[in-house]
């Protein structure tokens, strides 16, 4: 099954294991230290990282590809009263070019790990348009074990992301670890910091 057609399947069975209140505690500590202005979050499902920032005063632009889960964002982002802050969009993250630079920070918790390689180069080019120069890309991805037999998901491979991203990028930091969801196996995974060059 295409990865559009899993995820879409994925929201409308209503079992989304990160469908959580709050975003993780890597994009809350980033956005205390950051002055509130414009952000992006690609691939924001049900928006809560978007939605968190605009609570903060963030001005934010969410896209996601699955048309449920840009609908559920901007119900939610009614519901707690940032829809002028928190704007969502229904779009591939290979296709921006409705998008208007220049952002201070772009997050992206889970979403590029599952782009093809030309996929990551075309969201890399968006990237650095869409990025002012010195702001941050924070990226949680799940990392590339092995490619399991009539699988067509293969992960993030790390070595591709640090060569493309080592184009008007780099690395400030980055931390490997281990992520379990529910009862699944466990699997590697990383969060990494990028800052744009100057
Ligand atoms: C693991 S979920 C995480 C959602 C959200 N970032 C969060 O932390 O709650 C990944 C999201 O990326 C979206 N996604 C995956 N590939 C995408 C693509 N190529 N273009 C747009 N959205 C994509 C999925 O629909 C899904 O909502």
């Amino acid at each position: 099954m295409k990865k559009y057609e899993r995820l879409e399947e994925m929201y409308a069975s209503g079992s989304i294991p990160w469908d959580q209140i709050d975003p993780p505690p890597e994009v809350i500590t980033q956005a205390a230290l950051l002055t509130p202005g414009r952000a992006l979050d690609l691939g924001c499902g049900f928006g809560r990282a978007a939605i968190y920032m605009a609570r903060l005063g963030w001005q934010v632009d969410g896209v996601d590809f699955v048309a449920q889960a840009i609908q559920e964002a901007k119900v939610r982002a009614a519901q707690v009263g940032v829809s002028d802050r928190a704007h969502f969009f229904q779009s591939p993250v290979t296709e921006l070019d409705f998008l208007q630079d220049p952002y201070d920070f772009v997050l992206d918790v889970g979403c590029a790990h599952s782009l093809s390689l030309d996929e990551l180069q075309t969201y890399h080019r968006e990237l650095l348009r869409l990025l002012k120069p010195g702001a941050m890309f924070l990226l949680f991805a799940h990392l590339l074990e092995e490619t399991v037999e009539g699988e067509e998901q293969n992960w993030m491979n790390e070595n591709d992301l640090l060569m493309i991203f080592s184009k008007g990028f780099h690395l400030e930091k980055v931390e490997h670890g281990i992520t379990q969801v529910e009862d699944k196996d466990p699997w590697r995974s990383a969060w990494f910091w990028f800052r744009k060059d100057a």
